[in-house]
């Protein structure tokens, strides 16, 4: 097939989560040529699109953010679904819903899949002055904003969201922290059924206590930062915790077929002090860089990274 792999637009000044785009660009398209296709590349640009699709048969949709914001993603599916062009991963129905933390969490909430408490500015209505939340962004993902100073107190949770609102700009909103094991889910499309790939747990290891257990933007993209090395990705939940395992298939096959997922997606979950699970956000198009937890997820289950990228764009040859 000709398949033109689109990726977000960024310059060599961006930051490291945007930069990533462009080494899986290079990556996917090495297998894509791997796997016998005819590959072109592009950065999305709106007025360029129609041109750079000219006569391609597929597009592997690679784009993470337009002009830095990850919300209008869905644009990408919505244009190419206009034009019948095939492309890979989740419809934009699906990435528009996601791509707004509290937006799922509604309905996760309303379906009656536990997902933790969470509260939005001007009024903060319901915080709690001495419990523990999060701060994060409603809608960027990659832990954008996310350092040990996002997990304060009540009282605090409206000046944090302050500073993060003027630093990088959109929405931030405030999630009851939980404090116990986090898991990353990975489903892939395979033949025509939803499967789910071996549960991948994050341990924190030889970690320092006085800061909180977070995978923050520094354990994902900062070499130098120490919780890049004390955030561990295991496997072997399946048998070492049957029942676990169990429960949290179900809730990954749940929102997979809640949220319309297609092709391939991640959820994150973590567990509270009783082991029960709570959702903290689903991902259409999660990462796929070849040293990223998909692709892992992918390895255990026994595909190489050629096949998964296979995988990917056969789920979306209609
Ligand atoms: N409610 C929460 N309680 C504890 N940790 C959280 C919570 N929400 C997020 N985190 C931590 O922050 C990380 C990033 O948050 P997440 O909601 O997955 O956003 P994203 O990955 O899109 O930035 C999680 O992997 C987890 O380590
Ligand atoms: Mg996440």
């Amino acid at each position: 097939m000709r398949i033109l792999v689109l990726h977000s637009c960024v310059d060599a000044t961006a930051r490291p989560d945007e930069l990533d785009t462009l080494a899986v660009a290079d990556a996917v398209c090495d297998a894509l040529r791997q796997n016998g296709h005819s590959v072109t590349r592009a950065a999305f640009v709106p007025e360029q699109l129609d041109a750079k699709l000219g006569d391609c048969d597929l597009v592997f949709n690679l784009v993470e953010s337009v002009d830095g914001q990850d919300e209008l993603c869905a644009m990408i599916p919505a244009l190419l679904e206009k034009r019948g062009v095939p492309f890979t991963g989740a419809s934009a129905a699906a990435i528009q819903i996601t791509s707004d933390k509290p937006a799922s969490k509604r309905i996760l909430r309303a379906v009656g899949i536990s997902t933790p408490d969470w509260y939005e500015g001007p009024n903060w209505v319901g915080l709690d002055g001495s419990r523990r939340y999060i701060v994060k962004s409603a809608t960027a993902d990659a832990s954008l904003g996310l350092d040990d100073s996002a997990v304060v107190i009540g009282s605090g949770v409206g000046a944090r969201a302050e500073v993060c609102r003027r630093r990088f700009g959109g929405r931030w909103f405030a999630e009851a922290f939980v404090d116990g094991r986090e898991f990353n889910i990975a489903l892939i499309e395979d033949q025509s059924a939803v499967k789910v790939l071996p549960l991948a747990e994050m341990r924190f290891v030889d970690w320092d206590d006085r800061r909180p257990r977070i995978v923050g933007y520094g354990a994902k993209w900062h070499t130098e930062d120490p919780a890049f090395r004390a955030t561990e990705r295991h496997f072997g939940c399946e048998n070492l915790e049957p029942e676990l395992s169990a429960s949290l298939h179900m809730i990954a096959n749940r929102c997979w077929e809640i949220f319309g997922l297609s092709g391939y997606g991640r959820i994150d979950l973590r567990l509270d002090s009783c082991g029960e699970p709570y959702v903290l956000e689903l991902n259409c198009n999660p990462c796929l860089s070849p040293e990223a937890g998909f692709a892992a997820a992918a390895h255990q289950a026994g595909f190489d990274y050629c096949q998964l990228i296979d995988n990917i764009v056969r789920a979306a040859i209609p």
